[in-house]
């Protein structure tokens, strides 16, 4: 009986994984979509280039990073040397070639805590945010699309754990629950930490790309080619994995003392960071370091409502998956 037991356990463990795997498979987009992005984008690299010859116009975001899922959005990054410029004025002058050139729905957000022109093109229906100058952001999109090429099941736990945080309504900074972003971070962490690791700390070994952006040296060891393999001798199936993440948040993170850092590959203090006390406007509630704005808390977000609703849903996914005979159902269900 016990035998039968641990096959049938076994045939549980195979049939979630194929189903993850197919829900992975169905998020990514196609390479016609991706065709049309570039389109898209070279179209506002000529619009850019008539104004502003001496600017570079970089892709950020899930466009760039790997983890975007199909009908995202794109970011773009319109970045000027020049220090004397006013961003509201660039914007707007940015708005006003855009609009003329037949984009739809240009609008220039000067007053947001990013100030980004939001815009459509009409013959791909893809829609666009560019803003100005966060040449970070350009940053640790490399670094994101660095470590996804090392392990595949990166890529997989972070779509998985994407589509349920869009799916259960945690994917929304101004509802103080989690950023994309974030939440790929905690998924690299979560890598690092498995025993074998299935991702290495890319921040911790020899340096071969530095740069410094807004007096912040940002290094790594980034020929990733010669790192595939590294996690090969880890065997977790994604099943495994997923399970093992929300776990992970649901009950062992240690809320009131930790914090969790993809640049040193391991958990540090809140006490070291000095995030123990609330700091204006930032609680600490849960905490992601960003890896290279180290002063920077991805969870300064949530509040001590949204702490609540964040947990309860890392319990709730990890109880599914736990207990549940055929948990892709529930797990994604509509909030
Ligand atoms: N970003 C950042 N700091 C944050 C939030 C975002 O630097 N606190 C940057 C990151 O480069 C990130 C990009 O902004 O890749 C876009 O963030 P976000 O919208 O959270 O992620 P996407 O990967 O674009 O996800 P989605 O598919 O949900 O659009
Ligand atoms: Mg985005």
């Amino acid at each position: 009986r016990m035998l039968k037991r641990q096959m049938q356990c076994r045939l549980d463990i195979n049939r979630l994984n194929a189903v993850f795997l197919a829900i992975y498979e169905s998020l990514i987009p196609s390479e016609e979509e991706k065709v049309k992005q570039e389109q898209f984008f070279m179209l506002l690299e000529k619009l850019v280039n008539k104004e502003w010859p001496e600017a570079g116009l970089y892709l950020y975001g899930s466009c760039a990073n790997s983890f975007g899922v199909s009908k995202s959005d794109i970011d773009v990054c319109l970045a000027i040397e020049d220090a004397e410029i006013n961003k509201s004025e660039v914007l707007l002058k940015l708005a006003d070639i855009l609009q003329s050139d037949n984009l739809q729905n240009v609008q220039a957000l000067t007053r947001a805590r990013v100030p980004i022109v939001k815009l459509m093109d009409p013959v791909t229906g893809i829609s666009c945010d560019i803003c100005i100058n966060n040449v970070l952001a350009v940053v640790n999109t490399k670094l994101l699309r660095d470590y996804a090429q090392i392990d595949v099941r990166l890529r997989q736990l972070a779509f998985i754990v994407k589509h349920w945080a869009k799916s259960r309504g945690v994917n929304a900074t101004y509802q103080g629950t989690l950023s994309s972003y974030a939440y790929v971070l905690m998924c690299i962490h979560f890598l690092q930490q498995r025993r074998p690791a299935i991702l290495p700390c890319l921040q911790e070994i020899g340096h071969t790309y530095s740069v410094t952006v807004d007096d912040i040296q940002c290094a790594y060891f980034d020929q990733v080619e010669k790192l595939r393999g590294f996690g090969s001798g880890n065997k977790e199936t994604i099943a495994r994995l997923v399970w093992g993440f929300f776990n992970y948040w649901a009950y062992n993170h240690d809320y009131a003392n930790a914090v969790i850092s993809v640049r040193t590959g391991s958990i540090l203090s809140k006490h070291e960071k000095e995030w123990t006390r609330r700091n204006g406007n930032d609680r600490h509630l849960i905490c992601i370091e960003d890896p290279f704005e180290t002063s920077h808390d991805l969870g300064r977000v949530v509040d001590k409502f949204s702490i609540k609703v964040l947990r309860e849903e890392f319990e709730r996914a990890a109880d599914i998956l736990h207990n549940d005979p055929n948990p892709c159902a529930t797990l994604f269900e509509p909030y």
